[in-house]
């Protein structure tokens, strides 16, 4: 199956960005620990970062016709603002998993709130760059369950 990973603003410094929140793990780390894991499992793997909104979302409807299976996604700040984002996935009616780095919940009141969560298949947030690899597990186990 094909599996897409999306990453919200600001996520192309991480391992240079608040490093005390995010992380010493770059980018490029995680989505090479990503495609190993995709792969292994026999799957395949597309990343896309971007800043901009609408890049998003137009990868987002692209991948109606593209064969995508799953997408995980982390919006960034998206997640607090983007109801064009939310909106693109229920357009597409794909099976998605939220990610994020840190725990929303501990942080500033403006981070309580997503308009992703109540679509999503699940949410995996606190970990740090290991989110990711646990999200990774999550959409490969949904994967064994559900896609050919
Ligand atoms: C984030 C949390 C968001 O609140 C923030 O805007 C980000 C990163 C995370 O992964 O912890 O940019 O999604």
């Amino acid at each position: 199956a094909k599996l897409l990973v999306l990453h919200g603003p600001n996520l192309n410094l991480l391992g240079e960005r608040e490093p005390g929140i995010y992380g010493h793990t770059t980018l490029a780390a995680i989505e090479r620990a990503m495609e190993a894991d995709a792969h292994r499992a026999g799957h395949t793997i597309e990343s896309l970062q971007s800043n901009a909104e609408h890049v998003l979302v137009d990868r987002v409807q692209a991948a109606r016709q593209d064969g995508t299976a799953i997408i995980l996604i982390n919006p960034a700040a998206f997640t607090h603002t983007s109801v064009a984002l939310r909106d693109a996935l229920a357009a597409v009616a794909l099976p998605f998993i939220e990610i994020h780095l840190s725990n929303p919940h501990t942080r500033e009141p403006f981070r309580k709130h997503s308009y992703f969560s109540d679509l999503a298949l699940g949410v995996i947030a606190g970990f740090g760059a290991d989110s990711y690899r646990f999200a990774m597990d999550a959409a490969l186990g949904w994967l064994d369950k559900h896609a050919a």
